[in-house]
């Protein structure tokens, strides 16, 4: 087994994405302190109160989450313009699905990950999964729920934080208010298996580390991102 490295994430975007997982756990966190009403209170009124006597107020935390949302938005929108190539290249590669080998990867994945590898020989299923490239089929599932969920709640945010300011009509509030706690929800439980995927996962744990370095062993892309991997090593075979 060799242990050659590959270049898999520039500087720039380990920092976009620790930087965006900062601000989505404590976007989380300070949104959930501002959910204070008896009816619907999703983990105890301990925390709405925690969150306020923290930040002194309801008032105080409502602006920390509104400011920091901002600041959120604006650094991608500010990757997005000093970085087209970048942004275009991720989106083309994240939005990109063959379905065919993209729905057996999937179908087989979860039957790995519940049955084990005897359960998919029980469906008469080899334990190979189909080549994936740069990203495999979940990360790109969960990448396109981050992007456009992204964009959701901060759209929806946006409407909220101006209707303050400019409108006197409650409806525009009142369905933004609920899209954006929905769309959280959806991308919250998405994260949930990101996580465990990433962080917790033994197979995946290179990728884990490349997210610090940038680089991962040549035969855990070999195994896991083939595809990738393929396109990689016919670039350094051209070059030299
Ligand atoms: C806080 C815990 C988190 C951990 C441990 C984590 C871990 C990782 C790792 C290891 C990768 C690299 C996968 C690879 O190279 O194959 C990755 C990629 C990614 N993560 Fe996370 N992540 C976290 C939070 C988040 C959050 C909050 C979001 C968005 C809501 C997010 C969105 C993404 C996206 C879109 C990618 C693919 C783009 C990229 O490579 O930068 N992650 N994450």
């Amino acid at each position: 087994m060799s242990d050659t490295m590959i270049h898999r994430h520039t500087r720039l975007s380990i920092f976009m994405h620790w930087f965006n997982a900062f601000c989505w756990i404590a976007l989380f966190l300070t949104g959930l302190g501002l959910i204070k009403n008896d009816q619907l209170n999703p983990v105890g009124a301990w925390w709405p109160n925690l969150m306020r006597s923290l930040f002194g107020g309801g008032e105080n935390l409502l602006a920390v989450h509104q400011y920091l949302g901002m600041v959120w938005a604006a650094a991608f929108v500010l990757y997005v313009l000093l970085k087209p190539r970048d942004t275009w290249l991720f989106l083309k590669e994240v939005f990109t699905m063959s379905p065919a080998s993209d729905l057996v990867w999937f179908m087989k994945m979860n039957l790995k990950m519940t049955l084990g590898k005897k359960g998919l020989r029980k469906f008469n299923m080899t334990p190979d999964m189909p080549p994936q490239g740069f990203y495999n089929f979940g990360q790109k599932l969960f990448a396109q729920a981050s992007v456009l969920g992204g964009i959701v709640i901060v759209a929806t945010g946006m409407i909220m934080f101006f209707s303050t300011i400019f409108l006197n009509n409650p409806d525009p509030v009142a369905w933004s208010r609920t899209i954006h706690y929905l769309t959280v929800g959806l991308v919250f439980a998405g994260l949930l298996v990101h996580i465990y995927m990433a962080a917790i996962s033994k197979e995946e744990r290179p990728a884990f580390m490349s997210m610090f370095t940038g680089q991962v062993p040549q035969h855990y892309a070999k195994h896991h991102h083939q595809l990738w991997y393929d396109q990689v090593a016919g670039k350094n075979k051209a070059e030299s």
